[in-house]
This record gives structure tokens, sequence and C-alpha cells, in this order.
């Protein structure tokens, strides 16, 4: 079948992505495979009403596959959402023989590269932005890499905050959306996280919460703040205020911008720009690419734009390190735990207490568990470890008798 292109451009829109450089790697390689021309396009809409477009050949992308940023730069150009300006941009692109063009950007570059397929442009867009916040996509170009970044630098702060017992809230970005705070509250095992989605501005619940901890003896308290909630500083006095513990507020910033891409972001930034060579070859235009449901697949941008996500709801109540609508799962999980454990009572004392932290590590749950052995002193130890690690001593199931009726009855 004959290519429905002959020139492809390729630009990077909006805020960058770990990842951008594997996609541009990607996008040249493929088209340079299938016979077409390729010609990169400087700092996005901009670079293009400027005319800063060059010619890519396999070596301009040599060596960036495992870079941060965007090789082609990026910037955000308000003047293109003016009809008279995309149509000056369209005429660019004619001029320069582009009659494909590939957009790695967020929802507002894929506005911009809609504009131009009605323009006569075939353009496809791919979901490139940290903030995971494109509706159609369960995955975008640099989310996992920035949420490792903001994952590794949480376990920094919780050390610190550790050693100094103190309250730290983190602040994570996303713009408007708390994908990123959501996952960094799981991984890092966050007690609260507050999204724009689902926080309803009950600091006191939080103090609450941080109060009750304390009395528990627990030694850091750690709270993920997205962005789109903001005022961490204001935030850290007032808890500071209301409950006595030292509060810092950490705000990581653009250091989740950058670094080197993860595995995934390479291949699956990769996968996407082929896959928008491939869509251009075959005469498609204003479509955007996602990835759903272990496919990558492919949206007319317009109805892309229209669709809409909010925060899963499985994925938010496991946040939540009290006990919640997840109680019965986590109830089902002790229960199949039990039944191991008294078939094993004869278990050594240290590894019993290994099991009981690791089992409220895993569900992270004040559910109380308490293995007893065959000796008191084991029993004594178990809530021991139990109450330092989190549980609350009214749930603790303190003897045999009160645990074989808690899951019993259960
Ligand atoms: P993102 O693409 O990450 O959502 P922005 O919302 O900042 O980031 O949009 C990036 C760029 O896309 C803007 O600076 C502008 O050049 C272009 N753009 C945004 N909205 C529109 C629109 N409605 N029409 C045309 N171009 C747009
Ligand atoms: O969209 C990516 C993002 O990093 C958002 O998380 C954040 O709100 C915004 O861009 C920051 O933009 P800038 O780099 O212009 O400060």
């Amino acid at each position: 079948m004959a290519n429905k292109v002959k020139t492809i451009g390729v630009l990077t829109s909006g805020g960058d992505a770990p990842g951008m450089n594997a996609a541009i790697r990607s996008v040249v390689r493929t088209a340079l495979a299938a016979g077409l021309n390729v010609k990169g396009i400087k700092r996005g809409y901009a670079g293009l009403l400027d005319e800063d477009i060059v010619d890519m050949d396999t070596k301009s992308v040599a060596d960036i596959l495992q870079r941060g940023g965007t090789i082609l730069y990026t910037a955000r150009c308000l003047e293109f959402k003016e009809p008279e300006v995309q149509k000056r941009g369209a005429e660019i692109l004619r001029k320069h023989g582009i009659d494909g063009l590939v957009v790695i950007g967020g929802d507002g570059s894929f506005q911009g590269a809609s504009k131009l397929a009605a323009l006569g442009i075939n353009t496809v867009g791919l979901p490139g932005t940290i903030d995971l916040d494109i509706a159609c996509t369960e995955y975008t170009i640099g989310f996992d890499t920035a949420v490792n970044t903001a994952m590794e630098a949480i376990d920094k702060v919780r050390d610190t905050s550790t050693s100094h017992e103190r309250c730290s809230i983190i602040e994570v970005m996303g713009r408007q959306a708390g994908y990123i705070a959501l996952w960094c509250g799981i991984a890092n095992g966050a007690e609260d996280i507050l999204m724009v989605e689902k926080y309803d501005h009950d600091e006191q619940r939080i103090i609450n919460n941080i109060l009750d901890k304390k009395k528990l003896g627990k030694k850091h308290h750690i709270i993920i703040n997205a962005e789109g909630v903001g005022d961490s500083y204001g935030m850290a006095e007032r808890i500071e205020k209301a409950t006595g513990i030292e509060t810092r507020a950490t705000i990581i910033g653009h250091i989740q911008r950058g670094g080197s891409p993860t595995c995934k972001d390479r291949v699956y930034a990769s996968a996407m720009g082929a896959k928008a060579v491939d869509l251009l070859c075959e005469g498609a235009t204003n479509r955007v690419v996602g990835y759903r449901d272990g496919e990558f697949i492919d949206y007319d941008i317009q109805e892309a734009l229209q669709m809409t996500k909010g925060i899963d709801e499985y994925m938010y109540e496991i946040s939540k390190s009290y006990l919640s609508a997840t109680e019965e799962k986590l109830i089902l999980g002790y229960r199949q735990q039990y039944e191991k454990y008294i078939q094993h009572i004869e278990i050594e004392y240290q590894a019993l207490v290994n099991q009981i932290n690791e089992e409220v590590t895993m569900f992270k749950t004040l559910l109380a568990l308490v293995f007893d052995g065959p000796e008191n002193q084991k029993l004594e130890a178990s809530v021991a470890v139990a109450i330092s690690a989190g549980v609350q001593e009214e749930k603790l199931l303190k003897n045999r008798a009160e645990r074989d009726a808690f899951f019993i009855a259960e």
C-alpha cells in the first residue's frame, strides 16, 4: 500500500515529560524505515510559527533514548488558540512539504493538532505528560518516571522526618489531577493523600489523625499533597500549631519532570511513536494514540477530548490507612493468613515478629492482628510489635479466644 504521506513533522508541546525523546526517536526511525522524510519542529507551535524546522535523519536521534526532556524543546504558545494563527501554521507546514504531523503533548496540544487537521494537515497526537490526566488513555509518556522520581524523593524526606519525629507535607505535581499524589501515597505509605478530586478540606480530620497516631507511638507522619490542592506551607504552619508536632512542607517541583526515563516510559513511548507513523501512513488524521487494557489504540481527537476520567475508586480505597470500604477485603486476607498460621503455631518468635510487621505494612490498616504463641511472653511481644507498627490498641485481639471469636464470627 502506498504511503498517504511523504513528509512527517514532529513536535513536542506543553510541559516536557521523560520519554518524549524515546517517542521522537521512534517517530523518526519508523518514518525513515517507511521511506518518508522527517522534519523536527522546535519549541512546539511557537517554533512552527517561527519556522524553526530542521531535517531529521537517523543520526539526529542517536543517543537520546535514555535522556530526559525533549531534544526538540517545548513551549506554550497561547496565540496558537487563534484561528488566523492556526491557518498560518498550516500554511507553514505545507510550505515545508509537511503533510503529516505528530504532536506529542497533552490535551491543550491535541486541540492545536485537531485545528491543523481541520485545515488539511494529517495529524496524530501522542499523550505526553507526567500528570496522567488524559482521559482516553491509562498511560501517558512520562508519568512512570515522574512518579518513581517523586517516590524516591518522598522516601528521603521520610528518613529525616522519622529522625526528627516530624510531620511532613510533601507536595507533588499534577496540575489539577491527583494521580501522582495517589500513586506516591500508596507507594510511600502516606498517612493522608490530598487530591483535588477527593479532598474535603477538613483539616481537623488530618489533625485528629496525626494526634491519634502519635498516641500509638508513630514516629513520623507523611501527608502527600497534590499541587492542585496546594497551600502546603500554610497547611504545615496550621498543623504544627494545632498538634504541637514540628511540621515541614516540601515541594518536590520540577525534579519530577526530569531525569532518565524508566524502562516502561522508553518502551511505551517507542511503541506509541511507531503507531503514530503507522496511522499517518494509512492516511489517518485527527487521531490520538492511547493505551487501554493492554493495547495501544487510537481515537478521534475530538472524541478523546470529550472523555472524562476520575480517580480509580479501588486505588483510592486501598490508599487509605484507616479501615474503609476495603475492610472486607482486608479481613478476608487476614482470615486466609490466620488459617495458615494455625497450621504453623510453632513458628519461631523472630519469624513471628517479622510476619506481623510484614502484615501490617502490606495491608496498611489499623485492623489488629495478634499472632499469639504457646507462651504468654510471645503474646505480649506480639501486642507490642502490633502497637508500634500502628495498630489501634482497641482493635487488638489480645488473646486466642478473642482472636478466634473475631475470625470465626466474621
Ligand atoms: P498540554 O498540551 O500539556 O495540555 P497546554 O494546555 O499548555 O499543555 O497546551 C500546550 C499548547 O497547545 C498551548 O500553549 C497552545 O500552543 C496549544 N493549545 C492549547 N489549547 C489550544 C486550543 N484550544 N487551540 C489551539 N491550540 C491550543
Ligand atoms: O503538566 C505538567 C506540569 O509539570 C504540571 O504537573 C504542573 O502543574 C505544570 O506542568 C508546571 O508547569 P511549568 O513548568 O510551566 O511551571
